[in-house]
């Protein structure tokens, strides 16, 4: 099969069909208008200038989440085709299919029902004749019981002491979320909880948590829905023989407690039945922050703020089902993405959350996107001939301004940025928040007017720099502007605010997916570097120095297998 990807980096001539999202009437339709919209009179700054009611059109709510949409190179008639593209390419249906419970994952023959985990308990959904709702509320509910115990202080360590500590073992899904989420959430966190998440396999992560902790008062949750994740079983592992040189192996049920849908490997772990919480194959780990891998975080903050997180989900899932495509804002945010992605060529999205607790929200979309839509075959299995999931990056402001907001405002790439801010604190010292906001609106600002070189060369002046001294001065100041970015407000960030923020990624990243034509949820991608990291490992393990045994791959990898062999083996004569 030739490679797509070649064909679009550098242009070669391969004959390669047209896909059906590149034949459709309204992605044609689109063309003309990327050309269109190049034309200074197109610009940004003049789109504005020309229409007061610019904000007012392209901005809107829903479940609290507030989408100013109007800062990107777009008007009427092309928001009209983008809406029109989502409804030829079957968005609405797709959509409902996924609600309804139909095996939407293809290429795993599975169900997608993330939104079931956050239905309330009076909705109705049957899978393979399973009453998913009354499984999903039964976990609720033993989550529950089991937070309440913990919290209150009932559930006691081997020496009778109450829990201080929760280590959640897990990486991707099964880490990001509830790190993420307990981060964001951090004011609503029960007092003597303090919560730590280890991912990485480098035991340093594991050893600095270890370090900090109590054998007597620790919880670990690992976290993992298959439970064959090398990282997180190895870390499982040395967390408990780190655990048994303080206490005993009977002791373990009070401070080892699992997430998984694996339950015969859980229990060959060493994790009875009882102290497991369930979840299903039809909830992908990027999407299982609702199902139990929520467990660290149901913990922080309690059932009830736990209820109120799925509850700010659940309506933005009953706004993504029910609002028009024009008024819908997952499909809105998503289109928007799509204009910028194939019609403006930009490769990536820089994630800007104006919050310090959202610290962690970039890294967890970039899972949730790229995990997701960074794929170049279609569900046809075909090679696409167009760009899908861009690259997802970024960093809180106000500290990415200092760092590589340069490239953002005057770099040769031109990347669109999703500004997200909470209008209230989560603090109380004065004067930060006006700061922060004022910082936050003017880089959107920035970004859209630029600075002409005559605005240059009149501020060049104001400051006493004329002729070829301000010349000289001018390429440099000015800013092109007519850069895109979103801007997404929720009046304080809470767990129904958070609930939703995250369901409107979500939803974003299932409309370009269906738009893509790609299978979101599935991660073939990443199989192939485990099953080689599997070969390595028992390389690397060997003690003889018999370079022979290395010589199945590449030069340079067996240069590296080398090297590394001879400084672990060195080390390990001498211990
Ligand atoms: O390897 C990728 C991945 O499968 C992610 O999709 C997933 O979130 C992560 O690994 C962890 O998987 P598990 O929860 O099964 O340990």
């Amino acid at each position: 099969m030739p490679d797509p990807t070649a064909a679009r980096l550098f242009d070669t001539p391969m004959p390669l069909p047209l896909s059906a999202l590149q034949n459709s009437p309204s992605f044609k339709a689109l063309q003309p208008h990327a050309e269109r919209m190049a034309q200074a009179q197109h610009s940004m700054r003049t789109l504005f200038a020309n229409n007061p009611r610019r904000f007012a059109e392209m901005s809107l709510e829903a479940a609290g989440v507030f989408l100013d949409y109007s800062k990107n190179r777009i008007d009427g008639p092309i928001l009209q085709l983008l809406l029109d593209l989502a409804r030829e390419r079957g968005v609405e249906s797709q959509r409902d299919a996924m609600f309804a419970g139909e095996k939407i994952n293809r290429t795993e023959h599975r169900a997608v029902l993330h939104t079931a985990l956050r239905a309330p308990r009076s909705a109705r959904l049957s899978l393979d004749g399973q009453d998913v709702i009354a499984e999903v509320h039964q976990v609720l509910d033993r989550m529950a019981a089991f937070s309440e115990q913990v919290r209150s202080g009932g559930w006691t360590g081997y020496s009778g002491k109450p829990i201080t500590d929760i280590v959640n073992i897990g990486i991707g899904g099964s880490d990001l979320g509830p790190e993420m989420a307990c981060l964001a959430l951090r004011p609503y966190h029960h007092a003597r909880l303090r919560l730590h998440f280890v991912s990485n396999v480098d035991g340093a992560d594991l050893e600095a948590v270890l370090r900090s902790v109590q054998a007597d008062s620790t919880l670990f949750i690992v976290a993992s829905k298959t439970f064959t994740t090398t990282e997180t079983i190895l870390n499982a592992q040395s967390a408990r023989a780190w655990f048994l040189r303080f206490a005993q192996a009977a002791d373990l049920p009070k401070h080892f407690v699992a997430v998984s849908s694996n339950s015969a490997l859980v229990r060959q772990f060493g994790i009875d039945e009882e102290n497991m919480f369930p979840l299903w194959d039809w909830v992908g780990g990027r999407y299982s922050i609702w199902s139990a891998i929520g467990l660290a975080l149901m913990l922080a903050i309690g059932p009830a703020q736990f209820a109120q997180f799925l509850a700010g989900a659940h309506e933005m899932d009953r706004h993504f089902q029910h609002a028009p495509l024009a008024a819908n804002m997952p499909v809105l945010l998503a289109s928007v993405g799509i204009w910028n992605r194939n019609f403006l060529h930009c490769s990536a999205l820089s994630i800007a959350p104006y919050h310090q607790d959202l610290n962690r929200f970039p890294a967890y979309l970039q899972q949730l996107e790229m995990e997701s839509n960074g794929k170049s075959v279609g569900i046809d299995g075909q090679p696409i001939m167009y760009a899908s999931s861009p690259v997802i990056w970024g960093d809180c402001g106000t500290n990415g301004q200092h760092a590589y907001f340069q490239l953002i405002h005057q770099g040769s790439d031109i990347t669109p940025v999703d500004f997200i801010a909470a209008l209230h604190p989560s603090h109380i010292l004065p004067g930060h928040q006006e700061q922060l906001l004022a910082n936050c609106f003017s880089q959107s600002e920035a970004l859209m007017r630029g600075k002409t070189a005559d605005e240059v060369r009149t501020d060049l002046g104001h400051a006493g720099i004329a002729g070829s001294a301000a010349e000289a001065l001018v390429p440099h100041r000015t800013f092109p502007g007519n850069r895109p970015s979103n801007t997404i407000l929720v009046e304080a960030l809470t767990p129904a605010t958070l609930g939703a923020l995250i369901a409107l990624y979500e939803h974003k990243t299932f409309v370009q997916g269906v738009l893509w034509n790609v299978a979101s949820f599935d991660q073939w991608g990443v199989e192939l570097g485990k099953v080689l990291a599997k070969k390595i490992v028992a390389q690397l393990g060997h003690q003889e120095d018999t370079a022979s045994d290395c010589d199945h791959h590449d030069s340079s990898t067996n240069g590296l297998i080398a090297r590394a062999r001879a400084v672990l083996s060195k080390q390990a004569m001498s211990e």
